[in-house]
């Protein structure tokens, strides 16, 4: 799917706020106020919340989009306070779902890091 691929890429988006058919969805938040070490230590969290699911056999897919519907969720949930950074879809995967042939690549390392010597 390319980026110019707009009806392709409507469709993923319409799917995404779906959760992509997942059954739960965990909704992360920044607390009030926003320090930004909270902030870090919300990724940190998710990044093992990620792992554990992973080795639990369970598939999930962070959605920063999610955040962008923060009043939506806000007025559905009747959530008060904090600042909603992102959702973690998750589910046991199908494998015949056609969602999940879409594969992400890795930028080499070289790309992403520069290392000072
Ligand atoms: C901060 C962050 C935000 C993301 N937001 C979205 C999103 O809104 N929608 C989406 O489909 N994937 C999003 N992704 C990508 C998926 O969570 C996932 O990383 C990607 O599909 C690659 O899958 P893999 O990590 O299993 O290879 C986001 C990833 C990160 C790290």
């Amino acid at each position: 799917m390319g980026r110019d691929s707009y009806d392709l890429r409507a469709a993923y988006d319409a799917k995404s706020l779906r959760f992509y058919d997942a059954p739960h969805v965990a909704l992360l938040y920044a607390p009030d106020p926003g320090d930004p070490r909270l902030t870090a230590d919300v990724g940190m969290y998710a990044q093992t919340l990620l792992l554990a699911m992973a080795a639990y056999g369970v598939s999930s897919c962070l959605q920063g989009l999610l955040s962008f519907y923060a009043e939506t969720v806000r007025e559905t949930l009747g959530i008060t306070g904090g600042r909603l950074l992102f959702g973690i879809s998750f589910g046991y995967a199908d494998p015949a779902a056609a969602i999940n042939a879409v594969t992400v690549g890795r930028e080499p390392l070289e790309e992403t890091t520069p290392f000072h010597r």
